[in-house]
């Protein structure tokens, strides 16, 4: 196995619970190759871990663990294992869910989720890419899929130097599941969708949404329509929108699918749409705002702020008097403190009180570990407008 050397900041960071060091706090790669699992020293030469070692990305290393243990097959089967015991409860109400949450549950850069018993599967660092294969066979033995796909097209691989791929790697792959959740029934498309297929993070938020709303509800950035069809068994009528064309044509199935005849979906730019409303006079007792992250990186909070501030606004102006709304941002960049100031500067600028009913984050096969903070990364306010 390799040595590596890293800085006392490095080392500091890793001993307060964190994951990662960059680039800058290495300090010799010895004959380390990019992709292997590499002993860690600090500058006195005590051990710090092991870690995956990437000779491209910023995030040069990735700590599997800071024992002086033995990583063999025996060591990931063991972890595949936990992550599975920890979901046996989620797995008992649905079908689909995410098993392997990266550096939620130790295994940084690896994301295993499961579409009615196919996985998919994403290796997003050299040294995870390296053991795809190893990953693949365990998958085989220790929970006999009926498929797995690789989904390794996200952008994260590009900085790490490796290629985009979307391959069925094992069994019968179906290009459309349907999956269950709290008694509704979803196509998924893994293979060609957005996320692997669903946002599995907003299973949970969609059940407290439901519990939150009545009358006449809104869903913005519907996609496949998650929370749409949710209200749609508590409201009077559920229109959702999605600028996506295939997006909004898999809500339509799913809607019938499930028999909804009170949800309606349509082809729009939401900010558009929400402008269009409130110049028709149109307003809704539930609103729901789920859009893609607005802010991918520091340099771009403002910007991305500004984009969720105008969106809560134009909603809050659409809602009656009572009206609940569910806002969400998965922006890591966008702290929950960030967020609910972004929140209260709207309900200021259009004359509304608001009350925060919920606050909420991913759901719980996400896990924030809570050293890493950059594990919670999906924030969801439920709330009513009191006057
Ligand atoms: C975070 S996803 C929404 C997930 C969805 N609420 C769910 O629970 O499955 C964001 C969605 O916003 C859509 N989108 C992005 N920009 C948009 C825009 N300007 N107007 C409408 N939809 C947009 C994307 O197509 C994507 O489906």
């Amino acid at each position: 196995m390799a040595t590596i050397r890293i800085s006392t900041r490095g080392a500091k960071r890793i001993r307060q619970g964190h994951l990662w060091v960059y680039r800058s706090d290495i300090r010799d790669t010895g004959e380390a190759a990019g992709g292997a699992i590499a002993e860690v020293l600090d500058e006195a030469s005590n051990f710090v871990g092991q870690a995956f070692y990437s000779d491209r990305s910023e995030i040069a290393l990735r700590f599997l663990s800071t024992r002086k243990e033995k990583i063999d097959r025996e060591w990931w089967r063991t972890r595949l294992r936990g992550c599975a015991e920890r979901r046996a409860a989620i797995a008992g109400e649905t079908n689909a869910y995410r098993l392997v949450y990266s550096e939620g549950d130790l295994l940084p850069s690896i994301i295993i989720d499961v579409y009615d018993g196919h996985y998919v599967l994403q290796t997003l660092s050299q040294g995870s890419d390296f053991l795809k294969d190893d990953l693949i066979g365990l998958l085989v033995e220790e929970f006999q899929p009926r498929s797995i796909v690789e989904l390794n097209d996200a952008r994260v691989r590009q900085i790490e130097g490796l290629e985009s791929r979307r391959a069925v790697v094992y069994g019968d792959h179906s290009q459309e599941i349907e999956i269950a959740q709290h008694a509704l029934r979803f196509i998924v498309s893994p293979d060609i969708g957005q996320k692997t297929g669903a946002f599995l993070d907003q299973r949970e938020n969609y059940r407290a949404a439901q519990q939150a709303a009545r009358g006449r509800a809104l869903d913005c950035f519907t996609f496949n329509g998650g929370f749409a069809l949710h209200l749609a068994a508590v409201c009077d009528s559920v229109r959702g929108i999605d600028i996506s064309t295939e997006a909004v044509t898999v809500a339509l199935r799913n809607a019938q699918l499930n028999d909804l005849g009170n949800v309606s979906f349509e082809v729009a730019n939401v900010f558009d749409a929400l402008r269009g409303m409130e110049s028709a006079g149109e307003r809704f007792d539930t609103i729901v705002l789920d859009p893609p992250a607005f802010t991918k990186s520091r340099a771009t909070v403002k910007s991305g702020a500004r984009g969720y501030k105008e969106i809560n606004l134009r909603a809050l102006k659409l809602l009656n008097p009572g009206g609940v709304l569910i806002t969400c941002t998965c922006s890591y960049h966008v702290s929950e403190q960030m967020f609910l100031e972004i929140i209260a500067a709207a309900s200021v600028d259009a004359r509304r009180r608001l009350q925060v009913i919920e606050k909420r984050g991913q759901s719980r096969d996400h896990p924030v570990l809570l050293s890493v903070p950059e594990t919670h990364y999906l924030k969801c306010v439920i709330a009513r407008v009191i006057e």
